[in-house]
């Protein structure tokens, strides 16, 4: 079963392959970005894992020398064309960013210890222990720079500054912050005037995906505006979260990390090493954090928002990291489950919705407000598994699996019909399709 699948997957991933590292697709994402690469070494595993290795250690050379690894790597072939990655990011105006390469100027939910974690599963023990030696120093020094940088209230929780740094770019939780802060006047302006237009075709995803798939203009030209914002400040946290804009306490985020803490704990045992002190008790104090981030009445969790020290009461599919992040007592995690068996909700044809179906914000086929992705729903079956929810695994594995052999490796679905949007040949798609697969 699923042979077809098998093969496809790997065709789209030797496609999609550059060399050292894999695109997440061709013309619509041309660079090497953390989290895709993360996901995508977890396929790659499985029949190639030296590649594998390479895949994740080609993202060591964006790492900052504070410890930082940016969302993005550029690849020389930006150099090519105009586009507005090319004029707005600009990571020299940081002194710790990488003079060998461009790097965008923030990062990506940490999901590379579980990537080494993965990878080394496959490897014979000799190899293993050589490749956890190399790989532990550059992630404690990245956790290290999460916690030092990006909790300056000593909440105990990490605060993402821009969209495109949780990687759920536009949803809902976003959108209540940016209207809460105000988006800027000349942008409700042009949308106005319908300067939409002039914008599609300045937007690089416009060209090679369905605009009504996409953010809308308004959005995308306000996380422009976000973004200029954060490279005029050089992209130093401290002085970015004095004077916050765009901040939340993303729940994404901060699961992976809790749950990457973890693992790196689990690296560091194989070698026989400890975590530094000071990280493991950080570690240990995000767990019971998490906490801050539910809500009783509504029996949830949510995103909070940094400025306004409230939560943003917005129901998504981040709501289920909790469960990957393996924290939360046995208790929430059932409510959690509850929800997502729940049909009015999250449960339609094709689950999990990224936001819920009745969101006022929910639309089946636009980008993080409705559609289905295949990264979330491999993060939610492991977490599922973990807390013992057998059946829920199981079901969820399988219609993931049907869905993406019935339409191919799309970057993300209609939840209601299954139609395949946005990017085809979408990398982390085929990548974690190979691993339900195969384990
Ligand atoms: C989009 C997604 C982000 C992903 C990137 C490359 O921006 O929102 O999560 O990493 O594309 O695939």
């Amino acid at each position: 079963m699923y042979d077809d699948l098998f093969q496809k997957s790997k065709a789209v991933l030797a496609k999609n392959d550059r060399g050292g590292w894999t695109v997440p697709a061709g013309d619509l994402y041309p660079h090497q970005w953390l989290w895709d690469s993360c996901f995508i070494s977890i396929g790659l595993r499985h029949y190639d894992v030296v590649r594998a290795q390479t895949e994740l250690r080609s993202l060591l050379r964006g790492q900052w020398q504070n410890g930082m690894f940016p969302d993005i790597i550029f690849s020389d072939a930006r150099r090519k064309g105009l586009d507005l990655d090319e004029l707005l990011w600009d990571s020299s105006v940081n002194q710790h960013a990488p003079n060998h390469v461009d790097t965008s100027g923030v990062s990506q939910p940490p999901m590379l210890a579980e990537a080494v974690w993965r990878v080394g599963e496959k490897l014979d023990e000799t190899a293993r222990l050589e490749w956890f030696r190399e790989m532990l120093p550059p992630i404690i020094k990245f956790h290290q720079w999460l916690y030092n940088e990006r909790d300056p209230r000593g909440e105990g929780l990490i605060t993402v500054i821009h969209p495109y740094e949780s990687g759920l770019d536009d949803s809902p939780a976003w959108l209540d912050e940016l209207e809460a802060q105000g988006a800027p006047r000349w942008i409700n302006i042009g949308e106005k005037l319908g300067l939409g237009i002039i914008v599609n075709l300045i937007r690089r995803d416009t060209r090679h995906a369905d605009s009504s798939q996409r953010m809308s203009n308004m959005e995308a030209l306000s996380f422009f505006v976000a973004l200029r914002r954060l490279r005029k400040q050089k992209y130093d946290s401290k002085l970015i979260l004095a004077n916050p804009y765009l901040a939340i306490q993303d729940l994404v985020f901060n699961c992976i990390l809790i749950r990457a803490n973890q693992r790196l704990a689990e690296i560091a045992k194989a070698i026989g090493e400890e975590l530094p002190g000071g990280l493991a008790k950080q570690a240990k104090r995000h767990e019971s954090a998490i906490e801050k981030l539910w809500d009783e009445e509504a029996g949830q969790y949510f995103s909070r928002s940094f400025s306004r020290k409230e939560l943003i009461k917005e129901p998504s599919v981040a709501t289920f990291m909790p469960l990957y992040a393996g924290c939360i007592s046995p208790a929430h995690a059932k409510q959690l489950v509850n929800l997502l068996n729940d049909k009015m909700r999250y449960a339609p044809t094709w689950p999990i919705p990224s936001v819920p179906l009745d969101s006022p914000y929910f639309n089946d086929s636009r980008y993080w407000q409705g559609p289905t992705w295949i990264n979330m729903n491999w993060l939610i079956i492991d977490g599922l598994e973990r807390y013992g929810f057998k059946d829920e695994a199981k079901d969820l594995r399988d219609k993931t699996l049907r869905l993406v052999e019935q339409n191919g490796c799309s970057e993300y679905y209609n939840p209601l019909t299954g139609a395949p949007n946005g990017a085809k040949n979408f990398s982390w798609t085929a990548a974690l399709s190979i691993d339900l697969l195969k384990s």
